[in-house]
């Protein structure tokens, strides 16, 4: 997988890439990820990339022709499945999402800052929209890191332990079981003495109960999803 990410502060997302399982996967060639500042692409001799808002407003506006710019080039060399808009009025981030993004071959990320991206970005150049959640972010290089982790930890080799993402919570719709390693007793703390019997069936079924029990308390919202 390739991953574009079209960022005016790269220096905000290297190090999410940097370390323990995003690393891993870049060493191991699994994704690709590479930066590209709209600042480059800017043909105003002070490379400007914003400006004020048409009738007035406060705040400043990345403009279109550095980005626009950026993805003529990148489209030059390779076919995107997907060019993805961060913004928090975008289409809610949720696993069924990153699932369906960890199958692309290519995607690019456009990170907005100031007060947003010119609309005319978001009619003719971008295929879809995301947000990680309802508040309001300083840019979208935050958001963009949490897009990369949730999705290149699909990609298939990336995990260790190959079941290992699809335990996780909300894989099948529940809340993960509660999880224990040794010692199996700390102070007056015991694990619960079925995950020590070694009978796998009966070590399922609990965690299959303790899932459904714990959706039920925390979220029963995604109980009744269809
Ligand atoms: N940019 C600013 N806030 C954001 C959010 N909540 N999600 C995605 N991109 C953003």
């Amino acid at each position: 997988m390739r991953i574009d990410i079209i960022t005016l502060f790269p220096e905000l997302l290297s190090s999410p890439f940097e370390a323990s399982i995003l690393k891993r996967a870049i060493d191991a060639n699994k994704v690709t990820v590479n930066f590209h500042n709209p600042r480059d692409y800017s043909n105003n001799k002070h490379k400007k990339v914003d400006d004020y808002p048409f009738g007035g407003g406060a705040g400043m506006v990345m403009t279109i022709e550095p980005i626009d710019l950026c993805l003529e080039h990148l489209k030059k060399t390779n076919d995107y499945d997907e060019i993805i808009y961060l913004t928090p009025d975008g289409e809610q981030l949720a696993q069924n999402v990153s699932n369906e993004l960890s199958l692309k071959k290519n995607i690019i990320i456009i990170c907005g800052h100031y007060k947003g991206i010119d609309q005319r970005v978001r009619d003719h150049l971008i295929t879809r929209e995301i947000s990680i959640g309802d508040f309001v972010l300083s840019g979208g290089e935050l958001a963009a890191a949490v897009l990369c982790d949730s999705i290149i930890r699909l990609i298939p080799g990336v995990i260790g332990d190959e079941s290992s993402a699809l335990t996780d919570s909300y894989q099948d719709g529940l809340l993960a079981p509660p999880i224990y390693t040794r010692p199996a007793k700390y102070k007056e703390w015991s694990v619960p003495e079925i995950l020590t019997s070694g009978d796998t069936p009966k070590v399922d079924a609990w965690r299959e109960e303790k899932a459904l029990e714990k959706t039920q308390r925390l979220r029963p919202d995604l109980l009744n999803e269809d």
